[in-house]
């Protein structure tokens, strides 16, 4: 194979700590939002990031400073005349000290009012001046915008946006639905458990930047009559990881699920389909666009050649039905030969197995003539966060060994876009 496994497996955290070692000052403007803030400085910290909070004067109207101290776990700043050290500084400068071992400044909720003086260089209050006084290169600023849509739609608030875009400030979110003030629009706080998935990904290398990648996941659902289908155990999850995976690695991502009831990971573009033609019709046209497709769904082989239009109901003669069956488009083995032509995309499939993993891996490579496929035993990983699994390509195997699907899914993830270096032509 092409690099030793230890290169791969370097790139992933350890599990369970994807912030480990990661320093981030929380801010917090006024806005009804704040009360997320708390459930996001918990999710922090057991992610494991050191947090620090900044709070403005108006967020202390909609939260205590007790609560975010007990849930950071350290002495919360409100004041630019707070004099207390910081991180063993005793100079009295708070607005600089705070921001000197910090990995990103993450202002949630920020407020209109918080950005468009933010967009100014405004700096009267401890928040805004930390802002502005924190090394642009090492630290950057993070905004999670909450406000009322009309707020949020003013030109005035948008002008500020996209200025504050131009001077390098990413923004997450803000989400659309049901506001606290009973109206519904743009302008929502990202939930906590996105902004963790949204920070996660943000400090994640892109080895994918610039290119597409199309996931296929789940079962596929063949249905028999209104009420009754042929389908399978796979859960999605692999999938669903690897696509989290590739859009954390800066990959444009496409998701096409099969019948599944899983969270469509942050900035993943999905498809829902129930069976395998649906699967078909739209991996087929768009696979030529893209630069990577990963085959993990469990496509089911064969479909009912017809489908009942009402229930099949018993009819007491003690007959059971026989249906015919009819095989399914084989979706990989379609856009592999696409790529044979083409030159891509690169194919990557799955195939779960029950035994004899590298013989049937192998088999399996060569007959759908995919440069590279990835067995994992079918019955011990459906359904489960856990899995292992095993790399064949045309050179050799190698094994990733037992950990959770995000973490396998990023070495698989970093393997692959290591090949894709690999492949391309020197300038
Ligand atoms: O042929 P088999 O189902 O064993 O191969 C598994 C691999 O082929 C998986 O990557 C799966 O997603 C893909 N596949 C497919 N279309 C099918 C059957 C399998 O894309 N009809």
């Amino acid at each position: 194979m092409t690099q030793p496994l230890d290169s791969v497996t370097s790139a992933a955290p350890a599990e369970g700590g994807d912030l480990e070692g990661k320093h981030i000052v929380l801010g917090l403007s006024g806005g009804i939002a704040c009360y997320k803030a708390a459930e996001l400085a918990r999710a922090l910290v057991k992610a494991g990031a050191t947090v620090q909070i900044v709070m403005t004067e108006a967020a202390e109207q909609f939260i205590t400073s007790v609560t975010m101290q007990a849930l950071s776990g350290r002495p919360v700043f409100t004041s630019a005349w707070d004099t207390r050290d910081v991180d063993g500084k005793a100079n009295s400068m708070a607005h600089i000290n705070l921001t000197r071992q910090a990995d990103a400044v993450l202002v949630a909720p920020a407020s209109a009012d918080f950005m468009a003086k933010l967009l100014h260089g405004r700096a009267d209050d401890l928040l805004s001046l930390l802002c502005l006084a924190r090394p642009i290169e090492t630290c950057p600023l993070l905004l999670a915008p909450a406000m009322n849509r009309e707020m949020w739609a003013h030109p005035a608030t948008q002008r500020n946006v996209s200025l504050l875009r131009a001077d390098g400030t990413h923004f997450l979110g803000p989400d659309s639905g049901e506001q606290a003030c009973g109206e519904v629009g743009d302008g929502r706080m990202l939930e906590p458990d996105q902004l963790l998935e949204e920070l996660i990904g943000f400090f994640r290398p892109k080895p994918l930047a610039g290119k597409r990648v199309l996931i296929t996941a789940g079962p596929t659902f063949e249905p028999i009559d209104p009420v009754r289908g042929i389908t399978n155990l796979s859960s999605g999850k692999m999938g669903f990881a690897i696509a989290r995976a590739a859009a954390e690695a800066g990959a444009e991502v496409t998701l096409v699920a099969g019948p599944v009831h899983l969270v469509t990971p942050r900035g993943v573009r999905r498809v829902d389909v129930r069976t395998a033609l649906q699967m078909a019709e739209a991996v087929i046209p768009l696979a030529p666009t893209q630069d990577v497709f990963v085959a993990t769904a469990a496509v089911a082989d064969w479909r009912p050649t017809s489908l009942a239009e009402q229930k099949i109901k018993k009819n007491g003669s003690k007959v059971a039905p026989i249906f015919e069956l009819t095989e399914n488009p084989d979706i990989l083995a379609a856009v592999a030969k696409m790529a044979l032509v083409e030159g891509r995309p690169f194919c990557v499939g799955f195939a779960a197995e029950s035994h004899d993993l590298l013989k049937h891996s192998r088999e399996k490579r060569e007959r759908k003539q995919i440069p590279l496929i990835v067995g994992n035993l079918g019955p011990a990983t459906f359904g489960r966060d856990d899995n292992a699994l095993m790399l064949v390509d045309a050179q050799g195997h190698r094994e990733l060994p037992p950990a959770n699907k995000l973490t396998l899914a990023r070495w698989l993830i970093a393997d692959i876009a290591q090949r894709l270096t690999s492949m391309e032509i020197p300038a």
